[in-house]
């Protein structure tokens, strides 16, 4: 059974890894703020995303492009033209809902009245700003709505400083920004959200094969990262619901508390972005395979995830409460890779000498791992404290620790106690914490 909404908002709210964004000023709807754990747990994710993408292999480099591009960017890319919904307004209490996501296009979902929407209008996604000191339509820029296109405007720099052949990829994790009518679920649909896309380049012939293999791949990261099989369905886009781009689309849907929706889609975008950039650049985007002496458009397969998605998706998909000898203990069951807290130092006592020496055991760990020194409250609380946000390993210091120089490491998920020197506490660890 998926977890309940409201416990995982709750709990991250009340364990600090999100908040309503400003907050003290009552709030601004759809913007949240990551607290001190729900940084490091969306941190852990991207960099998971990014070690199986660029670090562990050759045929994939990384860049970070930027938010603010040429506004021809988005003519050539078809954002300007079509990055929009269908936006209907109640005439009665005015609120405005996106006509594909209305249960009945009858009835107004907010103040009940029947027949009182208007006629659809197409609205823009991509928030408008403007450059320089003139507010003016001469200057007006737009915040990426994906992170795709400064990949695909940065091809040729890539290919030719990185010296790649194709097949290749170039993969981007960064901040976008869509003006979402129907912004919700808490963190999941917002109007500022994090992207990890990579666009990997290949000959037109072998892209099927390559939409096939990203397909596996990206099953295969979330499964070893911990996420339920169970919980993840990989559907195929019908004919009808294909981006204007996209010559097959696969969405990886999550089992979310509402029902399944979407955390990745992974695409065939064929050679539509780079012929594009082409035309409205004039610069030559194909590519020469100097082996066949061939000239061609690159065709491009995209995995295209939203980072602060899937972290709330891991979040919900950790969660467990369990009876452990007649008490409820609720424990966040995640890969030790994500837990924003790999280790836990808990003194017994506050008492001096176990303190000085739980600042021995912290400084022997924290050049390695996030750590976190906890000296309040009873024991038995700090357990469950760390149980909740998913720490995998307690380090005790207790009275012992003086005369024998020993900790007692406890186990998450097994809760099992083992008693160690503190000088093997590194290779301990290190044997049971992967990168
Ligand atoms: N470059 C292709 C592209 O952007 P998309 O399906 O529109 O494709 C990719 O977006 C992913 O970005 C989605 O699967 C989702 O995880 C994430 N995403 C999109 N809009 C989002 C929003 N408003 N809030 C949070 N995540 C979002």
């Amino acid at each position: 059974m998926p977890a309940d909404f409201d416990t995982i908002v709750n709990l991250a709210k009340k364990r600090g890894f999100v908040f309503q964004s400003s907050e003290i000023y009552g709030g601004i709807r759809s913007a949240y703020d990551y607290g001190p754990l729900g940084a490091q747990l969306l941190r852990n994710v991207k960099d998971q995303w990014w070690r199986s993408m660029v670090q562990m292999r050759d045929d994939i480099v990384g860049i970070d492009s930027a938010v603010i591009q040429s506004p021809k960017v988005w003519v050539a890319s078809g954002h300007l033209a079509s990055f929009s919904d269908p936006l209907v307004e109640c005439r009665e209490c005015h609120n405005r809902f996106r006509l594909d996501k209305l249960e009945d296009p009858g009835q107004c979902p907010s103040c009940g009245t029947k027949d009182s929407f208007t006629e659809p209008r197409e609205f823009n996604l991509m928030f408008r700003t403007h450059m320089g000191p003139v507010e003016s339509d001469d200057n007006s820029v737009y915040l990426r709505p994906e992170t795709a296109q400064g990949i695909f405007i940065n091809f040729e720099n890539v290919r030719r400083t990185a010296r790649k052949r194709l097949p290749f990829g170039i993969a981007q994790v960064g901040k976008s920004f869509r003006n979402e009518i129907t912004p919700g679920q808490f963190v999941f649909r917002t109007r500022e959200f994090e992207q990890m896309e990579m666009e990997f380049f290949c000959h037109p012939d072998e892209a099927d094969e390559w939409f096939k293999y990203w397909v596996d791949e990206r099953r295969n990261w979330y499964v070893d990262l911990g996420m339920t099989e169970a919980n993840l369905q990989f559907r195929e886009h019908e004919q009808d619901e294909l981006s204007h781009y996209s010559s097959g689309t696969y969405d990886v849907d999550y089992l979310f508390p509402w029902g399944w929706d979407e955390l990745e889609g992974i695409a065939n975008r064929t050679d539509f972005d780079l012929k594009a950039h082409s035309e409205y650049s004039g610069e030559d985007l194909t590519y020469f395979d100097p082996a066949t002496n061939e000239r061609f458009t690159p065709y491009v397969i995209e995995p295209a995830a939203g980072a602060t998605r899937t972290t709330f998706a891991f979040l919900i998909d950790a969660y467990q409460e369990e009876e452990v000898r007649g008490e409820q203990r609720t424990v966040l069951k995640l890969d030790p890779r994500l837990s924003p807290v790999k280790v836990a130092v808990l003194p017994l006592s506050k008492k001096e000498d176990l303190v000085s020496t739980t600042d021995r055991v912290a400084d022997l760990l924290r050049s390695r791992w996030m750590i976190e020194v906890d000296i309040t409250q009873s024991i038995g609380r700090r357990y469950r404290r760390q149980d909740e946000i998913g720490t995998p390993y307690a380090v005790t210091v207790d009275f012992d620790t003086l005369d024998d120089d020993q900790v007692t490491i406890r186990d998450r998920d097994t809760m099992q106690q083992d008693r160690i020197p503190i000088e093997n506490l590194v290779a301990y660890l290190s044997d049971r914490l992967p990168e």
